[in-house]
């Protein structure tokens, strides 16, 4: 750990040394060749003309592209980033976690690392800086820059809607158990009644209710046709 935050300090403070002297960066190394590769970042959902947008609290994967043009293998070590004041990038708002990758990047071929920001941001305006570690064949290490502009933070905006649209499942799923609880106890107790009422007739309650339906079945019969059948039961 002691090792790779002083590999770290390094870096930032040779990435800063390079730029500052870029006049003439040769004029620091004058033995050694500077490595031929031109690096690339690509953010998420970006738009092209447009700031690149981060979500606060979100993995946000940015792409790098390595393109070594040389005659020599390369090595991609590490690449490190920082947040910083966009109108100050020495005011440093949160050093990004650094990744080791120790990828082979072969002459004259293309390389695409993965690199995942995932930081607490109010939505707003930041510098970030994304250098790499490439180290050639005889174990130089040059810091290249990635990316050195300003980025935008926003607010995870889908997770909030997701988060809503539960809460509304829930109300929706709630009313409907509430209404089928109404019913059930509106309904029940009727159904309970008459099924109650019927055993609890005496027999002659029960006698009279027949005798009653007796009467009203044969008000619409005429006269000579009910007769009839008493005649003959009382023969
Ligand atoms: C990155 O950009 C900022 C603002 O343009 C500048 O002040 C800073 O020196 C740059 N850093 C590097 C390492 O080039």
């Amino acid at each position: 750990m002691f090792g790779l935050k002083t590999t770290l300090k390094a870096l930032l403070c040779g990435a800063l040394i390079l730029a500052s002297v870029s006049a003439d960066p040769t004029a620091e190394t004058p033995n050694v060749e500077l490595p031929n590769v031109a690096i690339t970042a690509d953010f998420p959902n970006a738009i092209a003309g447009l700031t690149p947008n981060l979500v606060s609290g979100e993995a946000n994967k940015i792409k790098v592209t390595f393109k070594n043009s040389g005659k020599t293998d390369l090595k991609v070590d590490l690449i490190v980033g920082s947040v910083a004041e966009p109108e100050d990038y020495s005011q440093v708002i949160r050093k990004l976690t650094p990744y080791r990758y120790s990828t082979t990047l072969k002459a004259d071929t293309t390389l695409i690392l993965p690199y995942t920001i995932n930081m607490e941001q109010a939505s707003r305006e930041v510098g970030l800086t994304l250098i790499a570690d490439i180290v050639d064949s005889t174990k130089n290490h040059f810091p290249v820059l990635i990316y050195n502009s300003t980025v935008s933070f926003s607010e995870p905006m889908n997770s909030w809607i997701d988060l809503q649209l539960i809460f509304l499942y829930v109300l929706i799923a709630g009313i409907f158990v509430a209404i089928g609880m109404f019913l059930k106890g509106s309904f029940d107790p009727e159904v309970k009644k008459t099924t109650k009422k019927a055993p609890s007739m005496t027999p002659e309650e029960r006698e009279a209710a027949l005798e009653k339906m007796k009467v009203l079945d044969e008000d619409w019969i005429p006269e000579h046709h009910k007769k009839s059948p008493r005649v003959t039961k009382r023969r």
